[in-house]
């Protein structure tokens, strides 16, 4: 048996895949051969979430069917808005996420049918739907009714819709949407690997996306862009951004939304995050955010030489945006969907249960002692 001793599987490759190519040296990432740049510049949200399930750019036809099903599927069943008032207000909404994907199982129209068109039409529900499950979750928890999707519209516009009720402007859904195309996809990083093992077993795709939900809400993964922005609130001006850095590095803490596990250089999707962070704080006239984060990215560089990656400048970009803080790493799922749902397309379409082994380093013979021979 070939060991591997890394406890975090670095640099071991897992699966084959046509998704994502992700060069951490050169900072390159593709889907399915586009590069990142020309999406963030030229596609929708709609576009890349098609690439990533089709592995090719739709015809202008193809697009609108798409768009088309995106909205149909906006609609929750309205059992779901039941479960979801089940919940205390103060419930993270992360979970309620994870919840309430885990229960849309229960309203499949076609549960036994696993096959791939029934799989793909579940990958629309979920990623049309995703959306309106947080925005839902926004208003009830403030006591106030879900926000009807609208029939029309883009997938960013109507999710900042839902979120308030009015209509956002147009710089705002070009943020947002650009921000949901950057995240969409990410090789292996621990959400998808989580979705991709869970599909291994042939379990359904509510299944595999609410493991998926699961891993990345922790800190190390989707949940660090909701810690940056505490970071930022706690720092506050930016004459205390350096002296924070210094210190928080000095007890030896993490700065979130620094380093990765497969970039050595800059992320590209950062690059356009930051961009839009400085130009929204122009447009906004408070640019302290994107200043605060400018003298942290140039002082974790000095101290560690870490890059930011995409949850750092993320942060600022959708605080700027008016987002609630603790709806960051739901908004990470909504668009990571796309990719989570490409992967377990991918993984069904030509599967093997995925079971590593374990490098035991227990003790090799413990002598069974009766309870009442055992010292307390
Ligand atoms: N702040 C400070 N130091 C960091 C750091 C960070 N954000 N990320 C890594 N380091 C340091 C580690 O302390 C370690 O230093 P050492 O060699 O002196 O002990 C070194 O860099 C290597 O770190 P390691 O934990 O082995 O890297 P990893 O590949 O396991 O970690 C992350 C990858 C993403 C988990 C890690 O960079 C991290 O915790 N980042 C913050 C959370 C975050 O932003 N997550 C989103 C990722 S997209």
């Amino acid at each position: 048996m070939s060991t591997n001793t890394g406890a975090g599987l670095e640099d071991v490759v897992a699966t084959n895949s046509n998704i994502c190519d992700l060069d951490g040296k050169l900072g390159k990432l593709t889907y399915f051969g586009v590069d990142i740049h020309d999406l963030a510049q030229h596609s929708s949200f709609e576009e890349t979430t098609y690439l990533l399930w089709h592995g090719t750019l739709p015809t202008q036809a193809q697009l609108e069917e798409a768009r088309k099903q995106f909205i149909v599927q906006r609609t929750l069943p309205d059992r779901i808005i039941d479960i979801m008032r089940l919940l205390p207000s103060t419930t993270s909404p992360m979970d309620v996420l994870r919840t309430s994907v885990s229960a849309l199982s229960a309203f499949d129209p076609h549960t036994s049918d696993k096959s791939a068109a029934a799989n793909y039409q579940r990958a629309i529900r979920l990623t049309a739907g995703l959306p309106t499950i947080v925005a839902s979750w926004e208003n009830m928890r403030n006591g106030k009714d879900p926000v009807a999707p609208l029939q029309a519209h883009n997938h960013a516009t109507n999710f900042l819709y839902m979120l308030t009720g009015n209509m956002p402007d147009d710089y705002a859904a070009h943020v947002l949407e650009v921000a949901l195309i950057l995240h969409a996809d990410h090789e292996l990083n621990a959400s998808t690997f989580a979705a991709r093992v869970s599909a291994g077993t042939k379990a359904d795709v509510y299944a595999s996306v609410t493991a998926a939900i699961g891993a990345l809400s922790g800190p190390l993964h989707g949940g660090a862009n909701e810690q940056v922005i505490r970071m930022l609130l706690r720092i506050g001006e930016p004459e205390r951004a350096e002296s924070y850095i210094h210190d928080a590095l000095e007890r030896k803490e993490r700065i979130m939304g620094f380093g990765h596990r497969v970039y050595r250089t800059d992320d590209p999707r950062a690059t356009h995050l930051r961009a839009m962070s400085e130009e929204l704080g122009k447009r906004n006239n408070d640019t302290r955010w994107y200043e605060i984060s400018r003298i942290i990215e140039k002082s974790v560089m000095e101290h560690k030489g870490l890059y930011a990656n995409v949850d750092f400048y993320s942060a600022s970009v959708y605080y700027s945006l008016g987002i609630p803080i603790d709806l960051d790493t739901p908004i990470f799922a909504c668009s990571r969907i796309a990719g989570w749902t490409a992967h377990i397309l991918e993984q069904y379409a030509n599967n093997r249960l995925i079971r590593p082994r374990a490098e035991y380093s227990g003790p090799k013979v413990t002598k069974y002692t009766p309870l009442s021979e055992r010292e307390r």
